[in-house]
């Protein structure tokens, strides 16, 4: 099965943070020489499959991500889910033919790679050091192949590994928050993303959370129309600005209550086969 390599973390977040990799190489050695041997036989996979060219590009974009995540200057909403109502919230609904995974730790990752499912790690760099963090993704896939993924956290370091805007979670008063969100294009507009953060939000509240949060830049309209689809919140407009060794945000606006659109696309939620119920591969 070819490897698609993505240069962005799943959302604005990009994949490699030039913070992480002076954390590996301040706290260990070993860990930056593995990254650097996964970095390039990564690269000579490139070249082999999609040639030279290709090579370039994901190089070029590499580096410019790696720039990104250290500049940003961004308006985005911070938006809220209470899950006390959940039950009663229309489930939105999604096109036929998917199945979702929760995947919970590289050993939940491995065994779905055995079983001859798309190994989401290969797609997203950051993702191993993500799961020994403790934090949980959710995969969709069509038959083997992966179409989405979407991250939750418990645990602000949980939260650092794909989010890095400074909205305060509650953890400790079991709040959490998601993100990371990212559907490969080829099946985007089939619901994925609201149905995904249902099951996210289902999970949260099965491990007794009561609040999630999630920022959405204000430009990304696909994903602020995702969002609505999922139910009622409250979302807070807000500034964020990154620079080496400062990391800023400040909100902007006042809370305002937006109302869960309508969820579309006909319910097609009983033909879905799920796969998943807890977060761990079964
Ligand atoms: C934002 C994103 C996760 C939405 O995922 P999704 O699974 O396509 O979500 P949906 O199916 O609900 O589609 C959301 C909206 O995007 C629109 N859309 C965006 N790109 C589309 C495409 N290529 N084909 C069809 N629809 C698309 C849909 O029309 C839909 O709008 P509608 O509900 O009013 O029709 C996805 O576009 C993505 O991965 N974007 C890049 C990463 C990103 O921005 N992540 C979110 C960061 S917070």
């Amino acid at each position: 099965m070819a490897t698609r390599v993505i240069s962005t973390q799943p959302h604005r977040r990009r994949c490699i943070c030039v913070r992480d990799y002076l954390y590996l190489l301040v706290s260990t050695k070993k860990g930056l020489l593995m990254e650097i041997v996964r970095l390039s036989q990564r690269a000579r996979r490139i070249a082999r499959e999609h040639g030279v060219a290709a090579l370039l590009v994901r190089t070029w974009r590499f580096c410019h991500d790696a720039l990104g995540s250290t500049f940003c200057f961004e308006r985005v909403y911070v938006c809220r889910f209470g899950l006390a109502d959940l039950d009663s919230w229309p489930r939105p609904s999604l096109d036929d033919g998917f199945t979702t995974r929760f995947i919970a730790s590289n050993e939940d990752a491995d065994h779905l790679a055995d079983r001859g499912y798309e190994d989401p790690r290969d797609s997203f760099l950051r993702m191993r050091a993500s799961l020994d963090t403790g934090a949980v993704a959710l995969c969709a896939y069509r038959g083997t192949t992966l179409a989405h993924i979407g991250w939750v956290a418990r645990t602000p370091v949980q939260k650092s590994r794909f989010d890095d805007v400074p909205y305060p979670v509650d953890f400790g008063w079991e709040e959490a928050c998601l993100g990371s969100v990212f559907t490969f294009p080829e099946y985007r507009g089939k619901g994925l993303a609201p149905y995904s953060m249902r099951l996210r939000l289902e999970y949260l509240r099965s491990v007794g959370c009561h609040a999630c949060l999630v920022a959405i830049g204000m430009d990304n309209q696909s994903s602020l129309r995702a969002i609505t689809r999922v139910g009622p919140l409250t979302r807070r407009a807000a500034l964020h600005v990154k620079l080496p060794g400062i990391n800023y945000m400040r909100y902007i606006g006042l809370v305002e209550p937006v109302e869960q659109s309508s969820v579309g696309r006909g319910d097609s939620s009983a033909q879905v086969e799920r796969l998943d119920g807890t977060p761990a591969i079964n």
